[in-house]
């Protein structure tokens, strides 16, 4: 067929994106979270789904409009997040990971409101699954993108999450340069592949660097299905 040619790449296949923050509870009206915005996450589900793909976006809690066409499942924690993700993950062709997952929950979070006492509080906190990792132990024949923040030693530390995590490719966002990332509408990303391609994406809009991602995921796909 001649989808490809008419930009539609990914017709025919399911992608799967995660998005946000994850929300933690301490008690009835706090929580933790994280500086996540989901623009990247967003950006992406927007891509893959002009690239013809069936799109379901698994977002935590964002100020972002929902996009016409995609599926949007609206999780708060990573418990719940894990959960439609793994309820999922068989049917899908590419599971891009986007999401700021919490790697620690409140072990009792309360569920009255926490009254002031000593001058002092320890929060006691417990490990959140590492969904990336539980789907790379399950992989079959996905493509799997994993994303890395990191400070420093960026090459590194993405190599060994690809590595651990039985990723394909993983994009990391090098936030030691605190211009870009996060909360920003401009991004600045290298990926490194498990076939071992190492490009780096300079500064542009999210959606710029989203395309750029497809093209280097459905290259390295199609490579490997040779
Ligand atoms: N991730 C996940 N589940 C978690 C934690 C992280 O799926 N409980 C995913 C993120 O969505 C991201 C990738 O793992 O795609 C890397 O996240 P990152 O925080 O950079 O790495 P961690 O493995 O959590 O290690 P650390 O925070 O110690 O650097
Ligand atoms: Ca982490």
């Amino acid at each position: 067929d001649d989808s490809e040619s008419k930009g539609q790449p990914l017709k025919g296949k399911n992608v799967l994106i995660s998005a946000g923050p994850t929300k933690e509870a301490v008690d009835a009206v706090r929580f933790f979270t994280n500086h996540s915005s989901g623009k990247m996450g967003y950006a992406l589900a927007e891509v893959a789904k002009q690239l013809g793909a069936s799109v379901t976006l698994v977002s935590g809690p964002v100020q972002m409009d929902p996009i016409n066409g995609v599926e949007l499942i609206q999780v708060k924690t990573a418990q719940e997040m894990y959960e439609a993700i793994l309820e999922r993950f068989d049917d899908q062709d590419m599971v891009i990971k986007a999401a700021a997952v919490a790697d620690y929950r409140p072990k009792n979070p309360s569920q009255q409101k926490l009254k002031k006492k000593s001058e002092s509080l320890v929060i006691e906190l417990e490990r959140t699954k590492d969904i990336l990792k539980t789907i790379g132990e399950k992989k079959e024949n996905q493509y799997l993108v994993g994303f890395a923040a990191e400070t420093d030693d960026v090459l590194y530390y993405g190599r060994q999450k690809l590595d651990k995590k039985n990723l394909d490719a993983i994009v990391i966002n090098d936030i030691g340069n605190l211009n870009v990332g996060f909360q920003s509408d401009d991004n600045e990303v290298q990926v490194i592949t498990k076939t071992g391609q190492e490009k780096s994406v300079t500064i542009r809009s999210k959606h710029e660097i989203a395309q750029q991602l497809f093209d280097i995921f459905i290259e390295d796909m199609m490579g490997e299905a040779k």
